[in-house]
């Protein structure tokens, strides 16, 4: 007797389940809440006119060289965002005005971070250029931003990792490019 209630036991189970399942096809859940185009995305703007748009660039920090603050760096050999103020420095052509301060030579009287070896080495052959700056970093500005002031659309919760301490203020790509690499 004891099979035959645990088979009603199973039917009755079956019969509440595809009643149910029935009653929620029969029965679509029905949305009152609606949104606007203006309400999704980050922007809460109209996405079909631009002309009054303001893009957020925050404020760029106005420190002179000398008395800016350097940040931590974003990760392990991340380039190190431009710590100072930078008007009239740009745009860099002939003349490289933070190469004044910022090459090796200079970096002694200037207290400026000197750059680093991996930017005075031919990355591709592995030259040291005695001294000189390699021409791919001729252009600062295409790996370095400057330090900005602005309230981010979503909160970034990156936490970079070092391994060694020092690593949060200098780098030392050059030392470690090669590890883990073998070389017959
Ligand atoms: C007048 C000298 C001077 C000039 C010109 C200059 N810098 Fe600097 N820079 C400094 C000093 C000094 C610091 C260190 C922070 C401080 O003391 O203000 C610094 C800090 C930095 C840092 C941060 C380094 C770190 O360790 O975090 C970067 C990146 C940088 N500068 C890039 C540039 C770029 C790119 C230019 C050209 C657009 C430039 N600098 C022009 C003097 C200068
Ligand atoms: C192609 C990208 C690139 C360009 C161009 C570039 N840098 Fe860098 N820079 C980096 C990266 C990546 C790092 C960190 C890793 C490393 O040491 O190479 C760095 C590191 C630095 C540091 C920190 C040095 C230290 O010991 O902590 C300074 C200062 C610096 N760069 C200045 C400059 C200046 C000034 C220029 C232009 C003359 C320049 N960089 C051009 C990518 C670049």
């Amino acid at each position: 007797m004891e099979r035959n209630r645990r088979t009603w036991l199973l039917l009755l189970t079956a019969g509440t389940l595809s009643l149910g399942i029935l009653f929620s096809c029969a029965q679509p859940q029905t949305r009152t809440e609606t949104f606007s185009e203006e309400d999704l995305g980050l922007r809460h703007e109209t996405l079909y006119d631009e002309s009054t748009t303001v893009p957020a660039h925050g404020e760029t920090t106005k420190k002179e060289p000398g008395e800016s603050v350097r940040f931590e760096r974003s990760f392990e050999n991340s380039p190190p965002l431009i710590a100072h103020d930078i008007t009239g420095m740009l745009p860099i052509e002939e003349d490289n005005i933070c190469m004044g301060c910022h090459m090796p030579e200079e970096a002694v009287f200037s207290g400026a971070t000197p750059v680093p070896t991996s930017h005075l080495v031919n990355l591709d052959t592995g030259a040291y250029l005695r001294g000189k700056l390699d021409g791919s970093r001729f252009n600062c500005m295409q790996c370095h931003v400057i330090q900005n002031i602005l309230t981010p659309a979503v909160e970034n919760i990156f936490k970079g990792e070092f391994r060694d301490e020092q690593g949060r203020y200098r780098s030392n790509l050059l030392n470690i490019l090669n590890e883990g690499v073998e070389t017959e």
